[in-house]
């Protein structure tokens, strides 16, 4: 396994009280495969990303718990020394926002050459002629021309693909995507999902796609990661979640994606609110929302059970759930 994520547990303490982000995170990821994360928002999805590349706001954040293991090593027993070096060149993250991710005064070639200058010691018209050529790959049209213009002068796309290129430039063995495609309209959010699945494809690359938009991981993701209240309540591969969830919470999540058969018919939405996480329900966290809880969910916490051998469902009935 490239990365594995065992039972990650990260907190907040602020003036109001001690917010439980992630509690008790498991996850993993192989080289060459897509795990799509899912849950909407609060869930702790970016938290989970950022302890993992090791740029967790601390404090006020805090891993309180697990392990980290990256290529076999538990990355939060290193020094920041040997992170940073990790950090770039063996993972790299793409963020929702390019237009503040990137550095406004500096060029977008300054910006991509940069990382062949520092991490490989090239000379900046070798980095610049590599900035050129990553350019390319992402296809962002007459780079030659372009590669000397500053991150405001492209379009959001065209911004999100820059963003990819800083990432693929090193060609790391992992990449967490947040949110990549979520500041951007429709026709180029399939644009630039596409073009992130098959440079992953390519470079035989872990990635981590974080979302909340169930619709656009069917295509890319090989399995699912659906988190509530900082846990993972299913995970499976992709195809089993969406023939028969697990979860009622994933399937609260898959009754609201809009489909264009059912045009006109009102969109569901799970009721209710996430939890507030400095009191989270007791039992399972999930149970003043969903539509299956009965006594024993308010009051004893679902282990993960195991519906497969590569799947697991964090709810006391998952076998009727299962079974629709
Ligand atoms: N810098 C911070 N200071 C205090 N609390 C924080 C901080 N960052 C995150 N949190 C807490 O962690 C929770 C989970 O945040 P996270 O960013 O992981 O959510 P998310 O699942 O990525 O949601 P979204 O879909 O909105 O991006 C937040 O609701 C908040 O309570
Ligand atoms: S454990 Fe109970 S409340 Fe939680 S998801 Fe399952 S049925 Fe719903
Ligand atoms: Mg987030």
């Amino acid at each position: 396994m490239l990365l594995e994520v065992r039972d990650l547990h990260v907190e907040f303490r602020t003036r109001d009280g001690v917010a439980k982000a992630v509690n008790g995170v498991s996850y993993g990821v192989d080289a060459g495969e897509t795990l799509a994360v899912l849950g909407e928002s609060g869930s702790g999805k970016s938290v989970t990303a950022q302890a993992v590349m090791g740029i967790l706001d601390q404090p006020p954040g805090r891993i309180t718990g697990g392990e980290i293991l990256f290529q076999g090593r538990d990355l939060l027993t290193l020094k920041e020394g040997e992170r940073r070096k990790v950090r770039g060149a063996e993972m790299a993250m793409i963020f929702q926002d390019a237009l503040s991710a990137l550095n406004p005064v500096l060029s977008v070639g300054e910006q991509l050459g940069e990382m062949f200058v520092v991490h490989r010691g090239m000379s900046r018209k070798d980095a610049r002629a590599k900035a050129v050529e990553l350019m390319d790959r992402v296809r962002i049209p007459a780079a030659v021309e372009r590669v000397g213009q500053y991150p405001h002068q492209f379009s959001g796309g065209m911004r999100q693909r820059i963003m990819i290129a800083m990432a693929l430039a090193l060609e790391p063995a992992l990449i967490i995507a947040d949110e990549p495609t979520t500041a951007l309209d429709v026709t180029v959010q399939a644009q630039v999902m596409d073009l992130l699945a098959e440079l992953r494809r390519e470079y035989r690359m872990g990635l981590i796609l974080i979302t909340h938009d169930l619709g656009v991981v069917a295509d890319v993701a090989d399995r699912i990661a659906v988190m509530y209240a900082g846990r993972i309540v299913e995970s499976a591969p992709v195809h089993d979640i969406y023939k028969a969830p697990a979860h009622p919470y994933t399937r609260g999540l898959l009754d609201s994606i809009p489909r264009l058969d059912q045009k006109g018919r009102e969109l569901y939405a799970i009721k209710g609110l996430p939890p507030n996480l400095m009191n989270i329900p007791q039992g399972c966290a999930f149970h003043p929302r969903c539509p299956k809880a009965r006594d024993i969910c308010r009051t004893d916490v679902p282990e993960v059970h195991a519906v497969d051998e590569d799947r697991g469902s964090a709810c006391h009935f998952w076998k009727e759930c299962l079974n629709g």
